[in-house]
């Protein structure tokens, strides 16, 4: 068994919020994760972490950018607190950082991709979920 293997995550249809370009992003984010896992193995596993980071904060930003963009156009009516919780998460993941640009264990660098991981997975089935209902209404469903 790799080190990276228990990292590795599965999209669920449960997961999905109706929209088909944020639920591309959403799934976007179980594949790095499972890119980075694999490379977990590899011979540079901190390049392949930070790596990761920066690609998992910059599609964040993209994503947060989109899915506002979403809930503005379907009048979603907790969209400012949503915005919130967009900012709250942006500020939490760029507090790894500094961490991940000194660590040198492995089991450390396979920690932080996890916590990533798991504040975003938190974020999409309670906060995402509330809008899922203006999405459908939205197309007529
Ligand atoms: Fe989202
Ligand atoms: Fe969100």
């Amino acid at each position: 068994m790799g080190i990276g293997d228990d990292l590795k995550v599965t999209w669920k249809d449960g997961f999905s919020v109706g929209d088909e370009l944020i639920d591309e992003q959403h799934r976007a984010f179980f594949d790095e994760v499972n890119h980075v896992a694999a490379q977990l193995d590899g011979g540079n596993p901190r390049n392949a972490v930070i790596q990761f980071y920066r690609t998992f904060f910059s599609n964040l930003v993209q994503h947060f950018r989109d899915e506002e963009a979403l809930l503005a156009r379907i009048k979603f009516s907790e969209l400012e607190n949503h915005r919130a919780e967009h900012e709250a998460l942006l500020a939490s993941v760029s507090a790894f950082e500094g961490l991940l640009l000194t660590c040198e264990d492995i089991h450390e660098l396979r920690f932080v991709v996890k916590r990533l991981f798991v504040a975003l997975l938190e974020h999409v089935v309670t906060e995402d979920m509330r809008y899922k209902t203006f999405v459908l209404r939205a197309q007529g469903v």
